[in-house]
């Protein structure tokens, strides 16, 4: 059953705010894939030869040179995306907003105020991370919507308190989010045979111009995905584990 997904025909419907979902479940866990544009096909299983989970964190590495000339197919793309929204999120409140930017006139912009940094250019995919802090007051039942009444309503009514006038702890949780679901992104990727790089080497406010960032969201950093051309340097330099793993308490 290992990478086989079922989907539950009585189990389709529509989210507030008009976007569909499908629950699926693989290998026994249910989940929900859910967006407004992006197809929803679940992603294709997963190769026999794919790296293991600990292989793929160590072979993932910030790789500056992308052949320019390659492209992902839209089901890469989407399954890319779709390990993406898999990250955890508090509230399950899923507020990133990943954007990407398949506008080569728009990517040269962004590069010009991107420290002219090649991947953002070259890469065939690049994701700029923002996240909705105020996702929390935006219809938020829907991200409870398959859960127990009780849990529901627990935690939906939680939220609100919660987030209420701590702009602090907004900003915060989207870009926690946003970590995990960047991360997430470049393991799929490597996991994928592709190379990645994260980004925040750039001017914040001019991309979030660039992009039209809305109102009440935040920028994080963006990532380029792609067919790495050159092997990066070696590890820049690895903290021991003595100076950065505490027990209890720091001396
Ligand atoms: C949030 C964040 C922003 C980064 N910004 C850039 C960047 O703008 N350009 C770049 O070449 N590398 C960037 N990096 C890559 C780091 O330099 C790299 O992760 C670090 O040197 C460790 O190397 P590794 O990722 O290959 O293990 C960034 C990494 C992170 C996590």
């Amino acid at each position: 059953m290992q990478g086989a997904w079922i989907q539950s025909g009585s189990r389709r419907g529509i989210l507030g705010g008009g976007v569909p979902f499908v629950v699926v479940q693989r290998a026994g866990i249910a989940g929900i894939i859910s967006g407004t544009h992006a197809p929803l096909t679940p992603p294709a299983l997963i190769p026999p030869d794919a790296l293991d989970t600990f292989d793929t964190i160590y072979a993932r590495r910030s790789v500056k040179q992308f052949d320019p000339e390659h492209r992902l197919t839209e089901e890469e793309v989407t399954k890319l995306m779709t390990a993406a929204m898999q990250a955890p999120t508090s509230f399950n409140i899923q507020h990133w907003r990943f954007v990407i930017v398949d506008d080569a006139d728009l990517r040269k912009e962004i590069r010009a105020v991107g420290n002219d940094q090649a991947q953002m250019t070259d890469a065939s995919l690049l994701v700029v991370m923002t996240a909705d802090t105020l996702a929390w007051k935006k219809d938020p039942q829907r991200y409870w919507q398959n859960a127990p009444t009780e849990v529901a309503e627990l935690l939906v009514n939680w939220m609100g308190p919660f987030h209420e006038g701590r702009e602090w702890l907004q900003r915060d949780e989207a870009q926690r989010s946003i970590g995990m679901a960047m991360q997430t992104l470049m393991l799929g990727a490597k996991a994928m045979g592709y190379d990645s790089c994260p980004m925040i080497g750039f001017e914040i406010e001019k991309v979030a111009e660039l992009i039209g960032l809305p109102e009440g969201h935040v920028m994080g950093p963006m990532v380029a995905i792609g067919k790495g051309t050159k092997e990066p340097w070696p590890k820049p330099g690895q903290l021991s584990m003595a100076e950065v793993v505490i027990r209890n308490r720091f001396a």
